[in-house]
């Protein structure tokens, strides 16, 4: 791997950690505040999620002053080094509202556009997820790799939700045509923690439309370094319209499941 990138990630690491602490030392007693929402009144941001975002931009700001920015929370911020900092201070807010273990701090460096570097902290579980384009990803340090081998009817799958009425209408009839077609299907709370779980082999795959790219720039790298794919609809990159993971082999046929579901219609 090359050295700058490991540099990214060693800065990447260290602040998630941090604000990982920080979200578990500093949780209000009765849980925080919601202080806004987004697409509809259950997608919630709370002051938590902002005092995240702001410590992330202070840590690599201080380090790295002239690079780009995109949060969650704060949106895009310009640059002049080439090098994007992609930051979701707590993927799975929903989970960190109600004291539920799955939220994570994630956050990827890209160059030029592509990934190079990713962290993606679980500070409840203890999971620190990472990986350095080209030089494989780690569970806590040590070498992970996705599931090969497992046909479809076998398959344990993760999917997420939007938090519209009429595109969880939607999503539950996708997941009508899914759910007979697999071993089963797991909803964690959680986009960047899905990908991990593929790239760990705890989840054969994961699919989910509507994601943001701050939900999944850290974890993507993270499942292809695990050996997986990483992918939409019909060729199309991973993103909003349709986000699929799995192991190199399965991705195929859970494309080809999903495709005639219609899983970015309506
Ligand atoms: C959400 C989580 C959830 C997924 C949603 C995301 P947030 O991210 O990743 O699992 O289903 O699509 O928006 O809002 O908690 O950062």
């Amino acid at each position: 791997a090359d050295p700058d990138h490991l540099a990214l990630l060693d800065l990447a690491v260290a602040t998630a950690r941090e604000t990982g602490r920080m979200l578990i030392d500093e949780r209000p007693a009765g849980g925080p505040d919601v202080v806004a929402t987004k697409s509809s009144a259950t997608d919630v941001v709370t002051q938590m999620d902002r005092a995240a975002e702001r410590l992330v931009r202070a840590r690599i700001g201080a380090a790295r002053p002239g690079d780009a920015f995109l949060g969650e929370e704060e949106g895009d911020t310009a640059g002049s080094t080439g090098v994007r900092w992609v930051v979701d201070p707590i993927d799975g807010t929903v989970n960190y509202l109600y004291d539920l273990p799955d939220w994570a701090v994630s956050i990827a460096a890209e160059v030029d556009g592509a990934a190079v570097a990713g962290v993606v902290e679980v500070p409840r579980r203890g999971w620190t997820f990472t990986a350095v384009r080209g030089g494989g990803a780690f569970l806590n340090g040590e070498p992970i790799r996705c599931t090969s081998g497992v046909p479809l009817q076998k398959a344990l799958v993760a999917t997420g939700f939007g938090y519209e009425a009429a595109r969880r209408a939607a999503q539950a009839r996708v997941l009508a045509g899914v759910l007979p077609n697999v071993r089963d299907i797991r909803r964690n709370g959680a986009a960047a923690i899905d990908l991990c779980q593929v790239a760990a082999g705890r989840l054969d795959g994961y699919y989910e439309r509507g994601v943001h790219h701050w939900d999944i720039a850290a974890g993507s790298l993270i499942v292809i370094e695990a050996g997986g794919r990483v992918g939409g609809l019909d060729g199309a990159p991973a993103g909003n319209e349709l986000t699929i993971a799995a192991g190199a082999e399965l991705f195929g046929p859970l494309h080809d499941l999903l495709a005639p579901l219609g899983p970015a219609r309506d």
